[in-house]
């Protein structure tokens, strides 16, 4: 299946208008008409896929402690919404399985970016895989598996070599194309805050799809897309859409 990248792409759901990575975020991205969404897949301690960005809990539930140590009931019982809003009372952590149900039902396309706690970078990826192709059918165009962890990307290789990779790259690295290569890179993914016209280039001539992340600003979005870059992830992806064309 030919690999189909929107110009604009929901980081974390609609990061704007709704508590990242939750539920509301997916169907707020979906509301102001986002083709794709972006979330993070960790896992509990004992072990589920879930939909959140930290290591430590306390930024998007007010509580302190780490994602590491809590199994799946108690991650259960945290407010995931009151932060960002009193509205969003009572929004929970999501897991993997009801975000792709989401995705699902509203008809939009998924990047899930591996996000692992240190030290469960394969296991984090093999749950994610085993969660997603169980539900994600033959006949969608299948998720951009994505991740800053190069132990989390070869996991991906080697189960679902079919299903295309994104490669994250935050500061340059000197072997990233021989990596890209390894792990049969799809798209090439970096900080576009950072990305000097010299570099985009750069990504751009190794011929794959070229994402940036994170780009609010419309003007900085158009400065991207003439230095080569295909697509951007968005908190307001409402704004980069309205500047953006898309390219089909
Ligand atoms: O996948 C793009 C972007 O989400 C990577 O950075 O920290 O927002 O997950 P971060
Ligand atoms: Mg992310």
């Amino acid at each position: 299946m030919t690999l189909h990248i929107p110009r604009v792409i929901g980081h974390r759901g609609a990061k704007a208008y709704a508590p990242e990575n939750t539920l509301s975020s997916i169907h707020a991205a979906a509301d102001l008409g986002v083709e794709w969404v972006e979330v993070d897949v960790k896992l509990t301690k004992d072990g589920t896929a879930i939909i959140f960005h930290d290591e430590e809990l306390e930024r998007c539930t007010g509580t302190q402690g780490l994602v590491k140590d809590f199994d799946f009931k108690s991650i259960r019982e945290l407010d995931a919404g009151s932060w960002f809003g009193e509205s969003f009372l009572g929004e929970k952590i999501p897991t993997l399985e009801e975000v792709l149900d989401a995705v699902l039902e509203r008809g939009m396309g998924i990047n899930l970016e591996i996000k692992p706690c240190p030290g469960r970078e394969k296991e984090t990826a093999e749950v994610c895989l085993d969660v997603a192709t169980r539900i994600w059918p033959d006949d969608h165009p299948p998720p951009l598996i994505s991740s800053f962890q190069h132990v989390s990307l070869e996991t991906a290789l080697d189960m679902m070599p079919e299903w295309p990779r994104g490669f994250l790259i935050d500061e340059q690295l000197e072997n990233w194309k021989e990596f890209a290569d390894y792990i049969e890179a799809s798209t090439i993914n970096v900080n576009g805050n950072t990305l000097k016209p010299e570099e985009a280039e750069m990504y751009a001539d190794y011929g794959k799809p070229l994402l940036a992340y994170t780009i609010n600003n419309p003007d900085k979005a158009r400065e991207l897309v003439r230095w080569g870059v295909d697509g951007v992830f968005s908190d307001n992806p409402d704004v980069i859409l309205e500047v953006l064309r898309p390219r089909h």
